[in-house]
């Protein structure tokens, strides 16, 4: 049996995709959502380890939380201080983090960008980007930026990633002096709490792609914007959510979906219904 955490997760797609993953595999699965939050994590997660658990994935706000409760985790998971996937080993939790990895193959696979020696602005240093910012610097990026309201955390970040060559920190207010990305991530929690700050738009040359962590109503604001601004791609995270999932399936079960077809369902259900989770 496996589930997703997360609070509030009633609008989560993973049981969805994780039942078309079973349907195409031939893997019988049973995934549901379990709505915790951060207090009761713990103990809903015990339960559920009590109830035939074998694996998780964890969603918003939990992913620190989750990386607190494993007994091991991946070096992946280690770098980012936060766990999305849950393995049930020995009797605790073995964390992973396969949500940088989903980013890059979706942005590299399904997108055909060439990440190589790329210069990305990350826009954000919570969760989110601490999730995502080890997998661009491991897929070749030339230069990351991280860019946050609030300095501090991106200097935090920076320090974690230690890779000084590669890796800038700057509050929000620096943006106008960077110059032009040939990337642009939005990792903010922005549009779930509030409005998207002002963005400069000289950040985007004609070539820029951009990216939304979040998908439907949540990352509508950041991809107008990216569109005006003249990138020449503007993408949400349905793609990265699909490969996340991928990946944990594949922790658990040892087969690899192909994710073109769910990609696909979701891509019509979120034209349809575009709040997302
Ligand atoms: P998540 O797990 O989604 O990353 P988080 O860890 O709470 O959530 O981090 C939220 C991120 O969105 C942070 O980078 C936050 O900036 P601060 O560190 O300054 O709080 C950013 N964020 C949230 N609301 C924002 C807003 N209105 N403008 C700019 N950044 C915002």
């Amino acid at each position: 049996m496996h589930a997703v955490f997360g609070h509030p997760v009633a609008h989560s797609r993973s049981p969805r995709i994780h039942a078309l993953f079973g349907a195409q595999t031939g893997i019988g699965v049973r995934y549901e959502a379990i709505d915790a939050a951060p207090a009761r994590f713990a103990q809903a997660l015990a339960a559920f380890a009590a109830r035939g658990g074998r694996g998780a994935n964890v969603t918003l706000p939990l992913k620190e939380d989750a990386f607190a409760l494993c007994r091991s985790a991946s070096p992946r998971a280690r770098r980012a201080g936060a766990v999305n996937t849950l393995v049930r080993a020995d009797g605790g939790w073995h964390g992973d983090n396969t949500d940088g990895a989903g980013l890059v193959r979706d942005l590299s696979a399904r997108h055909g960008l060439d990440l190589r020696d790329r210069r990305v602005l990350l826009l954000g240093a919570g969760g989110a980007a601490r999730g995502v910012a080890p997998a661009l610097l491991d897929a070749g990026i030339g230069a990351l930026w991280i860019a946050n309201r609030t300095a501090a955390r991106a200097d935090a970040l920076a320090d974690a990633l230690g890779d000084p060559a590669r890796v800038q920190a700057r509050g929000w207010d620096a943006l106008p002096g960077l110059g032009g990305f040939d990337l642009l991530v939005n990792a903010t929690a922005a549009t779930r709490g509030g409005a998207l700050p002002a963005l400069p738009m000289a950040l985007v040359a004609p070539h820029s792609a951009a990216v939304d962590l979040g998908y439907g109503t949540d990352a509508a604001p950041f991809l107008a914007w990216a569109r005006a601004a003249g990138c020449a791609q503007a993408l949400d995270g349905l793609g990265m959510l699909v490969e996340q999932a991928a990946e944990s399936f594949q922790c658990w079960h040892g087969v690899r979906p192909d994710t073109d077809p769910v990609y696909a369902d979701l891509r019509r259900l979120t034209d349809t219904q575009p709040t997302s989770d």
